[in-house]
């Protein structure tokens, strides 16, 4: 066994226990220890508690010590929906849509997503890969440890393939884990666009060939659909999704963005992990999630990005005891921040959450999004030491402050893999 690492000196340490998913009221409950610590040994947590009784477990004797010096110590943050693989930003369409244009004009111009596809195609994997590692070099920089990754700029089986290899190729490469969605329904690509039968011959290729393939080469564990006017309606998305359960992919859906399609009651009837975005919904779309355990994933930082004013109705989904989770959606067309702090902001500011309800979606709710539960999201004995050290004194700082990094110390599987400075011993 190696040395274990014992973590003290938090002025707040948020340990985010409790029983499964939190609906409701328990949203706000982050667990919150005073002169807390935290014992590594091997990448997992083996005590977790008061100090005293942390310093009391056998390897706290010949731990590592590292002073949180009055920081606040916190799970790493879960993002579950971003869109790491992508080749370049939309700058061009940012600045047309200041100018006036809609998103959904863009993308009819040939814009938007097919930008990205064409800029996807025309770069080497390798190019690629580089700028996800400065990426995932990012993402922990702001205290995140795990992120699901989609693919959706690719669009056909080479370039689909290209970046879900990718998912797995990174996972081994460097230390953030990466959890894989499919989404090669994002939009039909633009060489099918012509075709009377276009929609109907990608849903197929979708189906027939894509999704056997990722299923063999096991290269993702989700199955996404982008169920928007002029992406796939509702027939399509449901034909896509329940091919995806046939290969034991679970579905996830992006679902009433920007306009109300019915996606996230189709979603819920599949038994999705989790829809996403839900600005546009409706009541019966929140007592159906409120009923499930379909996770509603709000991305704040679309409507902020494409200026939007109308906001997820958050509030409502909390009081109808639906499970909320929070994600950055990091994509170059929508979303382009790596910055859960900032959502955490946004999440507070725009949909109305407390700092602690936005804690606990960002990381409890969030890894249970993925699957991942039992592994992440808390700190509890025999979960990962995936832990992140802010540099303020009180948690509900971490979205007060906005547009600047607070987080100082990022730490996987007891690993330190981003620190601001370095933490003294003592
Ligand atoms: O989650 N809505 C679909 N997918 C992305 C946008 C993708 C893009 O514009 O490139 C989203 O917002
Ligand atoms: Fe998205």
């Amino acid at each position: 066994m190696s040395i274990a690492t014992l973590i003290s000196g938090a002025s707040q340490l948020l340990t985010l226990r409790g029983h499964g998913r939190r609906r409701g009221a328990a949203l706000g409950n982050v667990g919150l220890v005073k002169n807390g610590a935290v014992l590594i040994a091997d990448g997992l947590i083996v005590s977790v508690g008061p100090r005293v009784q942390v310093e009391a477990h056998p390897l706290a004797r010949s731990a590592q010590r590292l002073n949180a010096a009055g920081r606040v110590v916190l799970p790493g943050f879960v993002d579950p929906h971003t869109h790491l693989i992508h080749a370049a930003s939309r700058a061009e369409e940012y600045e047309l849509r200041i100018m006036g244009a809609s998103y959904e004009e863009i993308a009819k111009r040939g814009g938007g997503i097919l930008n990205s596809v064409n800029k996807l195609r025309a770069v080497t994997s390798d190019a690629l890969k580089q700028r996800a590692h400065a990426d995932l070099k990012r993402f922990a920089a702001y205290g995140t440890t795990t992120i699901e990754a989609k693919s959706g700029y690719g669009l056909d089986l080479v370039s689909e393939l290209k970046i879900l290899k990718l998912h797995k190729e990174l996972s081994t490469e460097q230390p953030l884990d990466i959890v894989s969605t499919f989404l090669g329904a994002h939009v039909i690509p633009a060489e099918l666009r012509t075709r009377p039968s276009g929609v109907n011959d990608y849903v197929s290729l979708l189906i027939n060939k894509l999704l056997p393939e990722i299923a063999t080469q096991k290269l993702a564990e989700f199955c996404d659909v982008f169920c928007e006017r002029g992406a796939f309606n509702l027939a399509q998305s449901k034909q896509i999704l329940e091919a995806g359960k046939r290969h034991a992919l679970r579905p996830r859906i992006h679902s009433e963005q920007l306009s109300r399609t019915g996606g996230t009651q189709l979603a819920v009837k599949l038994g999705a992990a989790s829809c996403d975005h839900l600005e546009k919904i409706n009541r019966a779309d929140i007592r159906a999630l409120a009923k499930s355990k379909t996770v509603a994933t709000l991305l704040p930082g679309c409507d902020f990005h494409l200026g939007l004013k109308q906001y997820a109705p958050a509030r409502d989904l909390i009081d109808a005891g639906a499970i909320l989770a929070l994600a950055t959606d990091y994509n170059p067309g929508t979303s382009p921040t790596v910055s859960m702090p900032m959502i955490l902001s946004l999440a507070c500011t725009q949909l109305r959450m407390t700092p602690a309800e936005a804690i606990t979606a960002a990381t409890f709710n969030a890894a249970y999004s993925l699957g991942r539960d039992k592994q992440i999201g808390s700190l509890e004995v025999g979960k990962l030491a995936d832990i992140s050290i802010f540099d303020v004194d009180d948690y509900r700082e971490i979205p007060y402050y906005f547009g600047m990094n607070t987080c100082h110390t990022t730490i996987k599987r007891g690993q330190i893999v981003y620190s601001k400075s370095s933490l003294s011993a003592t």
